[in-house]
């Protein structure tokens, strides 16, 4: 099964719109897992500096097996905050756009290369290494990792703490693209997590909402059951 990527995580709330975007893929069962991700927070969680590897890109880039459409390896996560924002409901109001994905991830663009000299590539900021997506067999599963950026729980998470939902569409069909926003419904639904479900935060004491008492995410991911 080839899992394509497109649009990703639009949390969108009465008084404000947020948005996460996915950085890249690990699969289980190879080099990295959610069990490994997990040892390495609780690690560095109770070390002063600790990485937060919620930041992702370039950092943790070597965690990655498969990427979106469009993304560089490995990336900049401050830099390319806004790249792949595709707000449907904005869009769809501003200019009757209804497309399903971001227009820079509607058709297979992969950077499968690392840049040469001179070529096209080269010339993308945070690209240093090939961005393949990512390909599992049916019955495995993907982890898709992507940002909290202070969102997980909380003061920031939106209303009542409730940080919002990640939900997975496929067209059901290889090489057959998802096209309208229409699409996005319970025939092409895969799978739904909420957007928290399988983070992990410091301070795991779920009574810590906000940043100023030290919350921290501390990474996110939803594994994918293909
Ligand atoms: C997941 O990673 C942990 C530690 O990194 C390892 O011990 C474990 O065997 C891995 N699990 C799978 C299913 O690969
Ligand atoms: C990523 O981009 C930000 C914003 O431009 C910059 O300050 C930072 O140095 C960059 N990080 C790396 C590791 O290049
Ligand atoms: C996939 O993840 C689920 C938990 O979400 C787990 O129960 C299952 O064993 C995993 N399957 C494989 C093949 O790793």
């Amino acid at each position: 099964m080839r899992t394509q990527y497109c649009a990703f995580v639009l949390s969108v709330f009465s008084t404000a719109s947020a948005h996460s975007w996915l950085h890249c893929t690990a699969l289980h069962c190879t080099a990295h897992n959610n069990t490994g991700i997990l040892a390495d927070m609780k690690v560095t969680a109770a070390a002063e500096n600790a990485p937060v590897i919620d930041r992702l890109m370039p950092w943790f880039a070597n965690l990655c097996q498969g990427w979106p459409r469009a993304k560089q390896n490995p990336g900049n996560w401050t830099e390319e905050t806004t790249n792949y924002l595709w707000d449907i409901s904005k869009a769809k109001f501003e200019s009757k756009e209804s497309h399903a994905c971001h227009p820079n991830q509607r058709t297979p663009n992969q950077h499968l290369e690392a840049p040469a000299p001179g070529t096209k590539l080269a010339n993308l900021a945070h690209h240093d290494n090939p961005a393949p997506m990512a390909t599992a067999a049916a019955g495995s599963n993907i982890t898709l990792m992507f940002g909290g950026n202070g969102h997980t729980r909380g003061n920031n998470a939106g209303p009542n703490g409730d940080p919002g939902r990640v939900v997975v569409y496929w067209v059901g069909e290889k090489e057959k693209e998802l096209v309208d926003i229409k699409e996005l419904n319970d025939d092409t639904l895969v799978q739904e997590n909420g957007f928290s479900e399988e983070s992990f935060s410091y301070q795991a004491d779920k009574a810590v909402t906000s940043p100023t008492d030290g919350l921290m995410d501390k990474g996110n991911w939803m594994t994918l059951r293909l």
